[in-house]
């Protein structure tokens, strides 16, 4: 696993952006062979996501060739409900580049068949050949998408129920009212996101602290479903150095060192 440390959010999130962008131009992506980009919401990936619509709007990376599949979504939530993660990806990303709308997946939390829809998600990626790069953040308390801890590591898309740690954490997003979070989403699973040719984390914050420990110096558990990237052959962790507050520092030298030359260059686009 890489483990980027940045100063601070700002330069991490500009390292990500360019490190999509180079890899969209790198794979000269056609119609019939779309470059298939996972990405998450959430505050984590906000920064890269302003980055990447600035790296477009210089005319440096394009999306007409990009498929794209989001990690989960809220249950019974209006897509129009600034909450939802419909909106939130048009309003962030999607809207600002040159995206065909029908190379954007969603999930669809008000499916009459919520299963069915969760099968079929699984089938689009498939049918895409699989996701070259996989986005994501993580929960304070580990979990990727909306896989809780105790989710099964080799989970596939489904209907999860959300931990009231989780509710409260996102209660910020909806009045402060814990009641108003949905109490379930559907999720990619931990083995659709394992299942990407590369998974690439952020992390930023001092609430994240532990769960960066528990990700990188322990070992593989399901009660922190993002330790899962230890069994990835290529997973990228971007964080900033207030998310490293409980890693030895034997262990922040060390990255640091073997990744001088990534935290110094941006990719070129
Ligand atoms: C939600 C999302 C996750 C995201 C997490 C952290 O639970 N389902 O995909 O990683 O929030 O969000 P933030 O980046 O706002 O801390």
């Amino acid at each position: 696993m890489r483990i980027l440390i940045y100063d601070n959010y700002h330069s991490l999130s500009k390292w990500v952006a360019h490190y999509i962008a180079w890899k969209i131009n790198n794979a000269m992506p056609t119609p019939q062979k779309p470059f298939v980009l996972g990405l998450p919401t959430g505050s984590s990936p906000i920064g890269t996501y302003e980055e990447l619509v600035a790296i477009h709007n210089e005319g440096k990376v394009s999306f007409q060739n990009v498929v794209t599949f989001n990690m989960d979504e809220y249950v019974e939530l209006s897509e129009e409900h600034p909450q939802s993660y419909h909106y939130f990806m048009w309003h962030h990303l999607l809207s600002h580049v040159d995206i065909p709308r029908d190379n954007v997946n969603i999930l669809n939390g008000n499916a009459k068949n919520l299963e069915l829809e969760c099968r079929q998600f699984e089938d689009k990626i498939k049918s895409y050949g699989g996701i070259d790069l996989f986005l994501g953040g993580i929960g304070a308390d580990g979990h990727i998408a909306f896989n809780e801890p105790g989710s099964s590591l080799s989970s596939r898309t489904r209907i999860k129920t959300l931990t009231y740690e989780t509710r409260a954490a996102n209660a910020r997003f909806f009045d402060n009212e814990v009641n108003k979070v949905p109490k379930t989403a559907l999720t990619v699973g931990v083995g659709t996101v394992m299942d990407a040719r590369e998974v690439l984390i952020i992390v930023s914050g001092y609430n994240k602290a532990r769960a960066l420990r528990s990700a990188v110096e322990e070992g593989v558990n399901h009660m922190w479903t993002v330790s899962m990237l230890q069994l990835h052959p290529h997973g990228i962790i971007a964080c900033d150095e207030d998310s490293t507050m409980e890693l030895k520092v034997g262990t922040v030298k060390y990255f640091k060192e073997i990744e001088e030359h990534a935290l110094k260059n941006l990719p070129a686009v």
